[in-house]
């Protein structure tokens, strides 16, 4: 029997920070990140930031996403995530998109 899920309660003082390369591959966690995924930083650095995504996303939220990525547009997004334990927490996102100046 499959176990039912839960509702990780996420504190409002908590800012999870994720930093990704631009095909979402994650070069950075907070530590909030991780207390509330449940991953290490090793489970999450150098791998997809869809390893938190929850099937309930629907994936036309992430093509837009990604579209207003590509035109460096902010995006404010509320997100359901899945936890490592299978269980879901939900993220206001907010994007900033970075430009290096050498490249
Ligand atoms: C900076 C950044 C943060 C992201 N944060 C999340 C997130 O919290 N949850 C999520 O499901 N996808 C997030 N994404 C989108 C994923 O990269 C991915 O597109 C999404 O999970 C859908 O998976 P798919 O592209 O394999 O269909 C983020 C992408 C970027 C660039």
């Amino acid at each position: 029997m499959e176990k039912t899920s839960k509702e990780i309660y996420v504190d409002r003082k908590r800012v999870i920070v994720t930093r990704t390369d631009l095909k979402g591959i994650i070069e950075f966690a907070n530590q909030d990140f991780m207390d509330i995924s449940g991953y290490s930083l090793d489970e999450l650095v150098n791998h997809p930031h869809n390893i938190v995504r929850h099937p309930d996303m629907p994936a036309v939220i992430f093509k837009l996403m990604w579209k207003r990525i590509q035109l460096s547009q902010d995006i404010f997004a509320v997100v359901k995530n899945r936890a490592k334990n299978g269980d879901y927490y939900w993220v206001t996102t907010k994007f900033e998109v970075r430009r290096d100046p050498l490249t």
